[in-house]
Formats: C-alpha cells, sequence, structure tokens
C-alpha cells in the first residue's frame, strides 16, 4: 500500500522539473503520489496532465504528441492541453465527461512548479524565492537526483549542517559547525538557522575558494543560514569572509558578506513515497536545486536520489578554480564559471 497523496500538503508549489526537461514531448513525473505528464505546447506554454486516461487510465504518457495535442497510445483518444477530449477515434459524439485533470502550472527561477491542490488557491507569489538560479548576477546550475528517503529527511538534512563536521570533514566540515551557537527563527511559512563562527580556520573546500577569489589564507569569519520554506524547500547561503572583515552583524549593523566567497544552495524537494504510510522509516523523495558547496557532499552521502540540486554562487572577478567531485546525479556551478563543487 502506498502513502495516499492526501497525505501530503497538496495546497502548495512543488518544483517538478528544470525548465529545460520540459520540452515539446510528454514527460511522466510523480509529485505527492499524483501522476502527471508534462510537455511543452508550441507556443512555449507548459501544460500538465494527470497521467492517466479517461476511457482505461492508460498512462498518457505513453502516447504520443499532435501539435499541441496529446494522443492516448491505447485506443487513440485525443486531449487538448487543458485536459478535455476533442476526439474519440471509434465514434462522432464525444461524451462530455471525457477529461483528465490538469493542473496549474509555473516557470519561474529555471523550475517548472506544479500545484496539486486546489486550483482556485495556486497563487504564484506562493512560489519559493530561488532567484539565484536565474539571477545574472550569480552562476549556477543544477539537476534532478533521486533520494532513497523521505523527503523531510532531506529538509532535516539541510537543516541541522552539524553533519558536516563528520560527514564532510575533508571538505566543507570542522569543528566550529557543530559547536557553534545558532539562532533559529520562524515566520508563517518559513524557518530560519542561522550559524556564524567567528576567527576561525577555514575547512578545506573553503579555504581554497576565498584562496582563489581573493588571495586570502588567514582566519575567516564563516556563516551558514539556512532557510525553510514550506512544505519542502531550503536554501542555503554559506561562505566565508576575511576575520574581523565586517562580514558579521554586529550592534544592529547588518554585515557585509559580499566581501568572501560565498554561495547559494537551493533545494526544492519533491515527496515521492513508495513506502506504506504506516511505516516512519525512509521512503523515496524528493526534488531539489541547489547551489553551494556544502550541496554536493550531502548528495554524495546518499546512496540514490530523487531531486533537483543546483548550485548558485555569486559571480567574481576570479573564477573558482576547484573542481569538487560530484555524484552522477548532482550538478553545480561556481561564481564566474560553472563548475562542480563538493
Ligand atoms: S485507454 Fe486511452 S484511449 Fe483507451
Ligand atoms: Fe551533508
Amino acid at each position: 500500500m502506498k502513502t495516499p497523496t492526501t497525505a501530503f500538503p497538496l495546497n502548495a508549489w512543488y518544483a517538478a522539473a528544470y525548465d529545460v526537461e520540459v520540452r515539446h514531448a510528454l514527460l511522466p513525473r510523480t509529485i505527492c503520489n499524483q501522476k502527471v505528464v508534462l510537455f511543452r505546447r508550441t507556443d512555449g506554454q507548459v501544460a500538465v496532465l494527470e497521467d492517466a486516461c479517461w476511457h482505461r487510465l492508460m498512462p498518457l504518457s505513453l502516447g504520443r504528441l499532435e501539435g499541441d495535442e496529446l494522443v492516448c497510445g491505447y485506443h487513440g483518444l485525443v486531449y487538448n492541453s487543458q485536459g478535455r477530449c476533442t476526439h474519440m477515434p471509434s465514434q462522432e459524439t464525444l461524451n462530455p465527461s471525457a477529461c483528465v485533470r490538469n493542473f496549474p502550472a509555473v516557470e519561474k527561477h529555471r523550475f517548472v512548479w506544479i500545484w496539486p491542490g486546489d486550483p482556485a488557491k495556486a497563487d504564484p507569489a506562493l512560489i519559493p524565492d530561488m532567484h539565484w538560479n536565474d539571477d545574472p548576477a550569480w552562476a549556477g546550475d543544477g539537476k534532478m537526483i533521486r533520494v532513497n528517503c523521505d523527503y523531510r529527511l532531506v529538509v532535516d538534512n539541510l537543516m541541522d549542517l552539524t553533519h558536516e563536521t563528520f560527514v564532510h570533514g575533508s571538505s566543507i566540515g570542522n569543528r566550529e559547525v557543530a559547536e557553534a551557537p545558532f539562532v533559529a527563527t520562524h515566520g508563517d511559512r518559513s524557518a530560519t538557522v542561522t550559524r556564524w563562527m567567528e576567527n576561525i580556520d577555514a575547512p578545506p573546500f573553503w579555504g581554497g575558494q576565498i584562496r582563489h577569489a581573493r588571495g586570502y589564507t588567514g582566519k575567516v569569519d564563516r556563516w551558514q543560514i539556512i532557510r525553510f520554506e514550506g512544505p519542502c524547500t531550503v536554501n542555503i547561503d554559506v561562505g566565508v569572509a576575511e576575520a574581523g572583515s565586517g562580514a558579521v552583524p554586529k550592534d544592529g549593523n547588518p554585515g557585509d558578506r559580499g566581501k568572501g566567497a560565498t554561495a547559494t544552495c537551493s533545494t526544492p524537494s519533491r515527496p515521492r513515497p513508495t513506502r506504506p504510510a504506516s511505516t516512519s522509516g525512509p521512503s523515496r523523495a524528493t526534488t531539489a536545486s541547489a547551489s553551494s558547496a556544502s550541496r554536493t557532499s550531502c548528495a554524495r552521502a546518499w546512496p540514490a536520489s530523487s531531486a533537483k540540486t543546483s548550485w548558485c554562487s555569486r559571480r567574481s572577478k576570479k573564477p573558482w578554480t576547484t573542481t569538487p567531485t560530484t555524484s552522477s546525479t548532482t550538478s553545480t556551478s561556481t561564481p564566474a564559471r560553472c563548475g562542480r563543487a563538493g
């Protein structure tokens, strides 16, 4: 028995695909256990339909496109991009009930977001802010990775970065991450964890980044600002700056993190569980987009994945020269040019 679709927060936007994944072809995806098929119409708009034919529930993703219409591969019923049947090969009249559900879809921040809940509540203003992905001041990229766990464990992993000390000790982890105090704040739909580590030795990855970006090899002030937005999106602002250079917020001064090496990791998870609802153990996740150093290492720690991950870093005059390793399912980007981070 699989987890019912209703077990998920349905009145929310989910990143179903990267924009470049959606072409004039049929792309099946599962969002909150709802099977859907995406395609790009000839006018460039994205259509999202339920992936089950009205007639005998054949997956429509196994059919074909004819212009902007989708032809079922079983008995040839034709649907327009709104899901309305426009042709039944064996009869002259159309059954007026012959339609499949269509889903609100919006392209933003290089993702195609779909709303699996009540269409009347699908407000594009509620799409999580992931502007780093298409902001010209940032360079970034990513792709979907599959994670064999409940999507909430992906959120847990990203919100609690103390594991970096122990899991990522050769790259982004050091003792201070686990020991430094943090501040947690909450909004209506969000939670933010902020951790500052002042006047420390940079861990290997970040030491390399600030050395290449600024020629600096001394102590650093390091930050992690992790923002969750319900139901399953996390943005992580991470980086290091020269110690004492004014990056740290103090005495009402917000600080200036612009003089360091920085990145933002954006991860919109996508629930895709397959385990029974009665178990609390791992099921399937996710869609994530990310842009930062810690992200790739996280992906490497998981055996398999279903998430989107892109990495964005602020453009700088000097390119990052580190070329971190990645799993085959993760991609990254760096300030002046794209590259892998980990
Ligand atoms: S199942 Fe689609 S036309 Fe019959
Ligand atoms: Fe990690």
